[in-house]
């Protein structure tokens, strides 16, 4: 055996079961290889990913442009940390900020800090610019949220598992219910509230949809309280929902925007939150940073990973791809017993399972989509999330679906 490479799925599956972490509980299938929309396991059987990493893979695996520019920059310079400048660092900053209309850009690692980092410069806005009495200040959540792990992220869920046996929790943030703007407009009259952080669709929750009119109500109601609109968009951002931002499909610019996952297609973890200088000038040197965060191969990827989203026309694919996969599975649910509905936008979707059937059916689904060369995944018991890499082609696409149908149909009687 050697050192790095396992000879089976179960020998893998064994290691990871002695030495690591039970922290997951992954589908069983031990993956040694990506390319595009594909990835193999240890066998050599090739599926469809249609999980994507949870939506950091959008730009599908291994993507040659993104590969080879980790390739140069890590041959050159990989890390300075932020004590010196680096070369790599402000064009991307420059690039980054036009793509999404912003005056300023801060650079983190993973999407958790990139929301850590959005609570952070609001609380510093309101204590400076709305005046709020020092340690009062107060972030607006919604039931659902997922932003994370870190203990910041779970003091805001209100789901057990992720909170239950970690408190004490993180004062000052307040829970109302998502897609509710008269719940929203009665939080924010409390004048300690300095912002409202949302995912305009719930990822994690299971790819939960809001009303039409919901993101723009958001952003009236912020503007008319004085409150910044903090979007989490580390799931739903860079193409995926068929818009570059999902935030896009109504008048609802966010002030603080948190992206991440796919931000450098998969292949490294970065994760940014942009602003105005309003709000970004509220942090001054010392007081916010990372080692990591704006290193250079970390900038040089992220930078291509953009790139390839606007070349390759990744959000208007995922806009149509998204519509035929909807419009194919809504055909079948109409005669399904156990499907009862899909939902989402772009290529961020999900099916629900009647919830009258067993609780194992979706991961049951989930193991013979797996038999059937294709890879989900159940999330709140009931919910697959679909989510392929946006680089498919409408065949490969139709292929998939046909894989869903025959998969579904065998849990039909
Ligand atoms: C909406 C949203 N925000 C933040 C995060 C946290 O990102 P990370 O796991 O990179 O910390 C996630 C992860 O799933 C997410 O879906």
């Amino acid at each position: 055996m050697s050192f790095l490479n396992v000879n089976s799925s179960e020998e893998a599956i064994n290691l990871e079961a002695e030495y690591g972490a039970h922290n997951y509980h992954p589908l069983p299938v031990v993956l040694t290889k990506g390319e595009g929309v594909y990835v193999w396991d240890v066998e050599g059987k090739k599926y469809f990913d249609f999980l994507s990493a949870y939506s950091a893979v959008n730009q599908g695996h291994c993507h040659p442009k993104i590969v080879k520019a980790l390739e140069l920059q890590s041959k050159v310079l990989t890390l300075t940390s932020r004590a010196f400048h680096n070369n790599v660092l402000g064009r991307y900053e420059a690039y980054v900020t036009n793509l999404f209309g912003y005056d300023k850009v801060l650079p983190m690692n993973t999407g958790v800090e990139g929301g850590e980092t959005a609570n952070k410069l609001a609380r510093k806005w309101g204590y400076l610019k709305k005046g709020i009495e020092k340690d009062k200040a107060r972030i607006v959540f919604v039931n659902g949220n997922f932003w994370g792990r870190t203990l910041a992220a779970i003091s805001t869920s209100d789901d057990p598992l992720s909170y239950n046996g970690f408190g004490p929790f993180m004062p000052g943030y307040d829970l109302i219910p998502y897609n509710d703007l008269k719940a929203l407009e009665s939080a924010l009259k409390n004048p300690n509230v300095c912002a409202f952080m949302v995912e305009p669709i719930q990822g994690e929750a299971g790819v939960v949809v809001p009303d039409d009119g919901y993101m723009s109500g958001v952003r009236t109601l912020c503007d008319k309280y004085n409150v910044l609109f903090i979007a989490d968009e580390v799931q739903t951002g860079i193409g995926r929902t068929g818009k570059m931002l999902a935030t896009d499909y109504e008048a609802a610019r966010p002030d603080i925007l948190v992206l991440g996952k796919a931000l450098s297609g998969g292949v490294f973890p970065v994760s940014a939150v942009l602003a105005d200088n309003a709000v970004m000038m509220c942090i001054g040197p010392g007081e916010h940073g990372s080692t990591f965060g704006g290193n250079p191969l970390a900038c040089a990827v992220a930078h291509a990973a953009l790139e390839v989203i606007v070349e390759e026309k990744l959000t208007e694919k995922a806009y149509s791809l998204g519509n035929l996969f909807r419009e194919r599975l809504n055909a079948y649910i109409e005669k399904s017993r156990i499907v009862k509905l899909v939902r989402g936008k772009g290529l961020l979707n999900a099916i629900v399972i009647d919830d009258s059937e067993d609780s194992d059916t979706a991961w049951n689904i989930c193991l013979k989509l797996r038999d059937n060369g294709l890879l989900a995944k159940p999330t709140h018991g009931n919910i697959i999330r679909f989510a392929p890499p946006l680089v498919m082609t409408e065949n490969e696409l139709l292929a998939c679906v046909d894989i869903i149908i025959q998969t579904l149909s065998m849990f039909e009687n």
